[in-house]
Protein backbone atom coordinates (compact mmCIF):
# COMPACT_ATOMS: atom_id res chain seq x y z
CA UNK A 1 0.00 0.00 0.00
CA UNK A 2 1.27 3.56 -1.06
CA UNK A 3 0.11 7.05 0.13
CA UNK A 4 0.30 9.71 -1.56
CA UNK A 5 -1.25 13.18 -0.23
CA UNK A 6 -3.69 14.80 -2.18
CA UNK A 7 -2.44 18.37 -1.44
CA UNK A 8 -1.47 20.57 1.79
CA UNK A 9 -5.41 21.04 3.07
CA UNK A 10 -6.71 17.42 3.06
CA UNK A 11 -6.92 13.97 1.54
CA UNK A 12 -4.78 10.96 0.33
CA UNK A 13 -4.53 8.77 -2.42
CA UNK A 14 -4.13 4.97 -1.79
CA UNK A 15 -2.02 3.16 -4.40
CA UNK A 16 -1.86 -0.47 -4.77
CA UNK A 17 -5.38 -1.85 -3.37
CA UNK A 18 -7.87 -4.10 -5.32
CA UNK A 19 -10.72 -3.04 -3.46
CA UNK A 20 -13.03 -5.73 -5.67
CA UNK A 21 -11.87 -8.77 -4.27
CA UNK A 22 -12.20 -7.12 -0.45
CA UNK A 23 -9.78 -6.09 2.46
CA UNK A 24 -8.24 -8.64 4.96
CA UNK A 25 -8.36 -8.02 8.37
CA UNK A 26 -4.68 -7.52 8.40
CA UNK A 27 -4.60 -4.41 5.69
CA UNK A 28 -7.59 -2.40 7.14
CA UNK A 29 -6.24 -1.03 10.24
CA UNK A 30 -3.53 0.54 8.08
CA UNK A 31 -6.38 2.09 5.76
CA UNK A 32 -8.27 3.79 8.74
CA UNK A 33 -5.08 5.27 9.84
CA UNK A 34 -4.52 7.31 7.15
CA UNK A 35 -8.16 7.93 6.59
CA UNK A 36 -8.67 9.46 10.46
CA UNK A 37 -5.11 11.48 9.48
CA UNK A 38 -6.00 12.72 6.19
CA UNK A 39 -9.71 12.67 6.64
CA UNK A 40 -10.80 11.88 2.91
CA UNK A 41 -9.30 9.11 1.18
CA UNK A 42 -9.11 8.39 -3.03
CA UNK A 43 -8.77 5.19 -4.64
CA UNK A 44 -8.42 5.38 -8.26
CA UNK A 45 -9.04 2.82 -10.97
CA UNK A 46 -11.54 0.25 -9.50
CA UNK A 47 -14.21 -1.82 -10.43
CA UNK A 48 -17.20 -2.34 -8.30
CA UNK A 49 -20.47 -3.23 -8.21
CA UNK A 50 -23.17 -2.16 -5.91
CA UNK A 51 -22.67 -5.56 -2.96
CA UNK A 52 -18.79 -4.81 -3.71
CA UNK A 53 -19.28 -1.15 -2.50
CA UNK A 54 -21.04 -1.98 0.30
CA UNK A 55 -18.69 -4.68 1.43
CA UNK A 56 -15.87 -2.26 1.41
CA UNK A 57 -18.34 0.44 2.96
CA UNK A 58 -19.04 -1.92 5.80
CA UNK A 59 -15.73 -1.98 6.86
CA UNK A 60 -15.93 1.48 8.47
CA UNK A 61 -19.14 0.81 10.17
CA UNK A 62 -22.83 -0.45 9.90
CA UNK A 63 -24.52 1.31 7.21
CA UNK A 64 -26.96 4.30 7.59
CA UNK A 65 -29.72 4.24 4.79
CA UNK A 66 -29.78 6.54 2.19
CA UNK A 67 -31.70 10.17 3.16
CA UNK A 68 -35.31 9.15 4.04
CA UNK A 69 -36.70 12.52 1.69
CA UNK A 70 -34.31 10.38 -1.23
CA UNK A 71 -36.31 7.44 -2.12
CA UNK A 72 -33.14 5.37 -3.16
CA UNK A 73 -34.02 6.03 -7.12
CA UNK A 74 -34.01 2.95 -9.30
CA UNK A 75 -30.42 2.95 -10.82
CA UNK A 76 -29.60 2.23 -14.46
CA UNK A 77 -31.18 -0.99 -15.96
CA UNK A 78 -30.28 -4.11 -15.14
CA UNK A 79 -27.60 -2.53 -12.23
CA UNK A 80 -27.78 -4.31 -9.10
CA UNK A 81 -29.73 -3.21 -5.92
CA UNK A 82 -28.69 -2.83 -2.75
CA UNK A 83 -30.86 -0.97 -0.29
CA UNK A 84 -27.67 0.46 1.00
CA UNK A 85 -26.60 2.21 -1.79
CA UNK A 86 -27.67 5.94 -2.99
CA UNK A 87 -27.86 6.54 -6.75
CA UNK A 88 -26.31 10.41 -7.67
CA UNK A 89 -27.15 10.86 -10.85
CA UNK A 90 -28.40 13.51 -13.68
CA UNK A 91 -29.44 10.87 -15.86
CA UNK A 92 -32.93 10.29 -16.88
CA UNK A 93 -34.62 6.73 -18.05
CA UNK A 94 -37.90 6.76 -19.57
CA UNK A 95 -38.78 10.19 -18.55
CA UNK A 96 -37.31 9.09 -14.45
CA UNK A 97 -34.49 9.96 -13.08
CA UNK A 98 -32.55 7.52 -11.78
CA UNK A 99 -30.46 8.84 -8.85
CA UNK A 100 -30.78 12.16 -6.93
CA UNK A 101 -29.03 16.00 -7.24
CA UNK A 102 -29.29 16.62 -10.99
CA UNK A 103 -26.53 18.26 -12.38
CA UNK A 104 -26.85 21.46 -10.65
CA UNK A 105 -24.52 22.97 -7.82
CA UNK A 106 -24.23 21.38 -4.60
CA UNK A 107 -23.38 24.17 -2.10
CA UNK A 108 -21.08 23.28 0.67
CA UNK A 109 -22.30 20.92 2.82
CA UNK A 110 -21.88 17.70 5.67
CA UNK A 111 -23.75 14.72 4.75
CA UNK A 112 -27.29 13.69 7.13
CA UNK A 113 -26.56 16.40 9.51
CA UNK A 114 -30.16 16.88 10.32
CA UNK A 115 -30.48 13.25 12.09
CA UNK A 116 -29.26 12.80 15.70
CA UNK A 117 -26.42 10.55 14.79
CA UNK A 118 -25.76 12.40 11.51
CA UNK A 119 -22.68 9.41 9.09
CA UNK A 120 -19.46 9.47 10.53
CA UNK A 121 -17.90 8.24 6.70
CA UNK A 122 -19.64 8.69 2.48
CA UNK A 123 -18.56 6.76 0.24
CA UNK A 124 -18.88 7.76 -3.29
CA UNK A 125 -17.78 5.67 -6.42
CA UNK A 126 -18.00 7.34 -10.19
CA UNK A 127 -19.41 4.92 -12.34
CA UNK A 128 -19.36 7.62 -15.21
CA UNK A 129 -18.45 11.35 -15.21
CA UNK A 130 -19.16 13.95 -17.40
CA UNK A 131 -16.01 15.50 -19.46
CA UNK A 132 -16.18 18.44 -17.43
CA UNK A 133 -17.58 20.06 -14.52
CA UNK A 134 -18.56 18.01 -11.21
CA UNK A 135 -15.48 18.30 -9.80
CA UNK A 136 -16.48 17.48 -5.98
CA UNK A 137 -14.64 20.10 -3.63
CA UNK A 138 -13.47 19.29 0.12
CA UNK A 139 -12.75 21.12 3.30
CA UNK A 140 -10.61 20.60 6.28
CA UNK A 141 -12.68 21.93 9.22
CA UNK A 142 -9.94 20.77 11.96
CA UNK A 143 -7.73 23.10 10.35
CA UNK A 144 -10.81 25.64 9.53
CA UNK A 145 -11.14 26.23 13.48
CA UNK A 146 -7.34 25.57 14.47
CA UNK A 147 -6.96 29.26 11.68
CA UNK A 148 -10.07 30.69 13.01
CA UNK A 149 -9.17 34.22 14.58
CA UNK A 150 -9.44 33.98 18.31
CA UNK A 151 -12.79 36.87 18.63
CA UNK A 152 -14.60 34.67 15.57
CA UNK A 153 -13.95 31.49 18.17
CA UNK A 154 -14.97 33.21 21.38
CA UNK A 155 -18.10 33.82 19.88
CA UNK A 156 -18.98 30.21 19.44
CA UNK A 157 -17.66 28.60 22.25
CA UNK A 158 -20.18 26.54 23.70
CA UNK A 159 -22.85 27.48 20.74
CA UNK A 160 -25.05 25.19 19.22
CA UNK A 161 -26.61 24.64 15.96
CA UNK A 162 -29.51 24.01 14.45
CA UNK A 163 -29.73 21.96 11.35
CA UNK A 164 -32.39 22.27 9.39
CA UNK A 165 -33.50 19.22 7.11
CA UNK A 166 -36.20 20.46 4.45
CA UNK A 167 -33.69 21.33 1.65
CA UNK A 168 -31.03 18.44 -0.44
CA UNK A 169 -27.54 20.13 -0.90
CA UNK A 170 -29.11 20.74 -4.35
CA UNK A 171 -32.02 23.57 -3.21
CA UNK A 172 -34.57 20.91 -3.68
CA UNK A 173 -37.41 21.19 -1.08
CA UNK A 174 -37.32 17.30 0.29
CA UNK A 175 -40.52 15.06 -0.13
CA UNK A 176 -42.69 15.59 2.61
CA UNK A 177 -40.72 18.51 4.21
CA UNK A 178 -42.23 22.53 4.43
CA UNK A 179 -40.36 25.34 2.93
CA UNK A 180 -38.72 26.96 5.86
CA UNK A 181 -39.66 31.32 6.52
CA UNK A 182 -37.58 32.02 9.65
CA UNK A 183 -34.58 29.38 10.66
CA UNK A 184 -34.95 30.18 14.31
CA UNK A 185 -38.42 28.26 14.38
CA UNK A 186 -37.25 26.10 11.81
CA UNK A 187 -37.83 22.33 13.31
CA UNK A 188 -34.33 19.83 12.93
CA UNK A 189 -31.73 18.50 15.31
CA UNK A 190 -28.75 20.84 17.25
CA UNK A 191 -25.59 19.43 17.59
CA UNK A 192 -22.45 21.72 18.87
CA UNK A 193 -20.51 23.76 16.86
CA UNK A 194 -17.35 22.51 17.60
CA UNK A 195 -17.40 18.85 17.89
CA UNK A 196 -15.00 16.13 19.35
CA UNK A 197 -13.76 13.61 16.32
CA UNK A 198 -14.35 10.13 18.43
CA UNK A 199 -11.45 9.09 16.69
CA UNK A 200 -9.09 11.58 16.59
CA UNK A 201 -9.72 13.74 19.80
CA UNK A 202 -9.19 16.47 18.08
CA UNK A 203 -11.75 19.49 17.98
CA UNK A 204 -13.80 20.18 14.38
CA UNK A 205 -15.69 23.12 13.45
CA UNK A 206 -19.29 21.37 12.45
CA UNK A 207 -21.96 23.66 10.65
CA UNK A 208 -23.74 21.48 8.55
CA UNK A 209 -25.13 23.94 5.52
CA UNK A 210 -25.55 27.42 5.40
CA UNK A 211 -29.03 27.57 4.37
CA UNK A 212 -31.89 27.81 7.33
CA UNK A 213 -28.94 27.27 9.65
CA UNK A 214 -29.45 28.94 12.97
CA UNK A 215 -27.41 29.44 15.84
CA UNK A 216 -29.52 28.26 19.01
CA UNK A 217 -29.71 31.55 21.70
CA UNK A 218 -29.09 34.14 19.33
CA UNK A 219 -31.43 36.26 17.86
CA UNK A 220 -31.98 35.93 14.20
CA UNK A 221 -30.27 38.82 12.50
CA UNK A 222 -27.12 38.03 14.73
CA UNK A 223 -27.35 34.25 13.97
CA UNK A 224 -27.43 35.37 10.40
CA UNK A 225 -24.55 37.37 10.68
CA UNK A 226 -22.28 34.97 12.80
CA UNK A 227 -22.83 32.38 10.20
CA UNK A 228 -22.07 34.26 7.58
CA UNK A 229 -18.62 35.18 8.89
CA UNK A 230 -18.08 31.09 9.96
CA UNK A 231 -18.58 30.22 6.19
CA UNK A 232 -16.83 32.90 4.58
CA UNK A 233 -13.81 31.76 6.63
CA UNK A 234 -13.93 27.63 6.85
CA UNK A 235 -14.52 28.14 2.53
CA UNK A 236 -11.18 29.40 1.68
CA UNK A 237 -8.91 28.14 -0.67
CA UNK A 238 -6.51 27.03 2.18
CA UNK A 239 -8.88 24.35 3.23
CA UNK A 240 -9.89 22.76 0.09
CA UNK A 241 -8.68 19.82 -2.06
CA UNK A 242 -11.31 19.77 -5.29
CA UNK A 243 -11.37 16.52 -7.11
CA UNK A 244 -11.61 16.13 -10.57
CA UNK A 245 -13.37 12.71 -11.15
CA UNK A 246 -12.25 9.56 -13.52
CA UNK A 247 -14.54 6.54 -14.01
CA UNK A 248 -13.28 3.86 -11.14
CA UNK A 249 -12.61 6.89 -8.29
CA UNK A 250 -13.89 5.25 -4.85
CA UNK A 251 -13.52 8.99 -2.32
CA UNK A 252 -14.32 8.06 1.35
CA UNK A 253 -14.11 11.35 3.10
CA UNK A 254 -14.79 11.73 6.92
CA UNK A 255 -18.14 13.96 7.55
CA UNK A 256 -17.29 15.13 11.32
CA UNK A 257 -14.66 16.95 9.76
CA UNK A 258 -14.60 18.03 6.62
CA UNK A 259 -17.38 19.36 4.40
CA UNK A 260 -17.72 19.14 0.67
CA UNK A 261 -19.97 20.43 -2.79
CA UNK A 262 -19.99 20.07 -6.15
CA UNK A 263 -19.54 21.96 -9.30
CA UNK A 264 -22.86 21.99 -11.31
CA UNK A 265 -22.21 19.99 -15.08
CA UNK A 266 -23.93 19.83 -18.34
CA UNK A 267 -27.20 18.42 -17.91
CA UNK A 268 -26.90 16.27 -21.58
CA UNK A 269 -23.72 14.96 -19.91
CA UNK A 270 -24.14 11.86 -18.33
CA UNK A 271 -22.49 10.89 -14.52
CA UNK A 272 -23.42 8.17 -12.23
CA UNK A 273 -22.13 7.68 -8.96
CA UNK A 274 -22.99 5.09 -5.92
CA UNK A 275 -23.24 6.27 -2.62
CA UNK A 276 -23.13 4.88 0.73
CA UNK A 277 -23.06 6.43 3.98
CA UNK A 278 -21.63 4.35 7.31
CA UNK A 279 -23.70 5.06 10.82
CA UNK A 280 -21.85 7.79 12.94
CA UNK A 281 -22.24 8.73 16.77
CA UNK A 282 -24.45 11.50 18.25
CA UNK A 283 -21.85 14.83 18.00
CA UNK A 284 -20.47 15.79 21.41
C1 LIG B 1 -22.82 13.30 -1.73
C2 LIG B 1 -22.56 14.52 -2.47
C3 LIG B 1 -21.49 15.34 -4.43
C4 LIG B 1 -21.14 14.83 -5.77
O1 LIG B 1 -22.78 12.22 -2.33
O2 LIG B 1 -23.05 13.40 -0.51
O3 LIG B 1 -22.66 15.58 -1.93
O4 LIG B 1 -20.05 15.16 -6.23
N1 LIG B 1 -22.15 14.35 -3.72
O5 LIG B 1 -21.94 14.12 -6.36
MN1 LIG C 1 -23.01 15.28 0.25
Amino acid sequence: MDVKPLGPALGAEIRGIDLSSGVDDAAFPAILDVWLEHCLLLFRGQRLDEPALVAFSRRFGPLEAPPASERRRRGEAGSAVCPEVWIISNVVEDGEAIGSLGAGEAEWHTDMSYIEAPPSASLLYAKQVPPAGGDTHFANMYQALDDMPAPLRAEIAGRRARHDASYTSAGDLRQGAEQVADPSKASGCQHPIERTHPGSGRQALYLGRRQNGYIAGLDLAASERLLDQLWAHCTQEAFVYQHRWRPGDLLVWDNRCTIHRRDAFDSTARRIMLRTQVTGNRPN
